[in-house]
């Protein structure tokens, strides 16, 4: 394979990104490359469109991939931790989740100059090759793995993932289970908090209920930080967390208006009203309310 640069590469029949040198022999790996298994990821990225805006539109969604699937990582681990009553890793791995977030973030910068005209022949090739109402973000399973452990018990995107019933059992089944938030209110109540049992002994499936004795044990660690040393670090830690994560969703939407404007989405319904209510959705509730009762 020459190493020359052309307009589209092509890697099992399929054109690949701009640019790129060629899927090179797989035989032929440096350290680096068989650690970072770079000779496959730079195989992974390629386009439907002629535009110029495809590759950094690709790489990004699949770099917020990466990350979503980081985050989901670090949570479980958190999680883990949370239920083996090690608060001091638990708190540690948060942070590194929290640090996550931030970049995941940083990844909208690489997208802040699309307009319409960018996103258009993106979403054209899309549809040619997918079909008009079938490609859809809610088919990151990822994405909703992530928001089910952050507290989301929605099912609306569910039905795009009908085509792979594996992964719509295996999302059925995170939704029954308990989110990082009932782990840190378990592990509250194992260190002698007054979390009523309705909140512990819950239905996970079902949306959490806030409660004021919770809201009242936040109020209380954050009246005294000094005091609640450890748990007023996690609150933050999670304050952090469901901060960054709202504030993807805002970045996520604030890029739609920008390049999408409000035309229908998957469901057929204007899509900057279907998302914009899912940005009062902010994880954690009790942490965020019991603010107001701190003097
Ligand atoms: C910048 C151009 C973008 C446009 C125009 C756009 C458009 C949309 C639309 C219309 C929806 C609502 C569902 C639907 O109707 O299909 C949606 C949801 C979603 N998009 Fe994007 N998107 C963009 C960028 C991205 C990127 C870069 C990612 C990164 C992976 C992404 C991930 C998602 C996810 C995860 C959802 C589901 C959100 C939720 O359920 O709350 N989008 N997007």
């Amino acid at each position: 394979m020459s190493s020359v640069q052309r307009p589209h590469d092509t890697h099992n029949g399929k054109r690949m990104l701009l640019n790129h040198p060629g899927p090179g022999d797989p035989d032929e790996q440096t350290p680096y490359s068989s650690y970072l298994r770079s000779e496959v990821l730079h195989t992974l990225q390629m386009p439907l469109s002629d535009s110029a805006a495809e590759p950094a539109f690709m790489v990004n969604a699949q770099v917020m991939e990466l990350y979503f699937g980081l985050i989901v990582h670090e949570m479980r681990t958190a999680q883990g931790e949370l239920r083996s009553q090690r608060l001091d890793r638990a708190t540690a791995t948060l942070r590194r989740t929290a640090a996550h977030f931030r970049a995941l973030n940083g990844n909208w910068l690489s997208l802040s100059w699309m307009t319409p005209v960018d996103f258009g022949p993106i979403q054209r090739g899309i549809a040619e090759v997918h079909g008009r109402r079938q490609f859809s973000a809610l088919q990151s399973w990822m994405f909703r793995w992530m928001a089910i452990l952050l507290g989301s018990r929605s099912t609306d995107g569910l039905v795009s993932l009908e085509g792979t019933p594996t992964r719509l059992r295996e999302l059925r089944e995170a939704l029954g289970h308990p989110t990082l938030y009932d782990d840190v209110l378990g592990l509250l109540a194992q260190n002698g908090y007054l979390i009523p049992v309705a909140c512990l002994q819950r239905d996970f499936a079902a949306p959490y209920a806030p409660h004021p004795a919770v809201g009242e044990v936040w109020r209380m660690v954050y009246q005294d930080p000094a005091e609640y040393e450890e748990f007023f670090a996690l609150g933050e830690t999670l304050a952090d967390i469901a901060e960054e994560f709202t504030t993807w969703k805002y970045r996520h939407l604030m890029s739609v208006r920008r390049t999408f404007g409000n035309r229908d989405g998957y469901f057929g319904e204007p899509t900057v009203a279907w998302l914009s209510p899912t940005l009062d959705e902010i994880p954690f509730p009790e942490l965020w309310t019991a603010r107001a009762a701190v003097e």
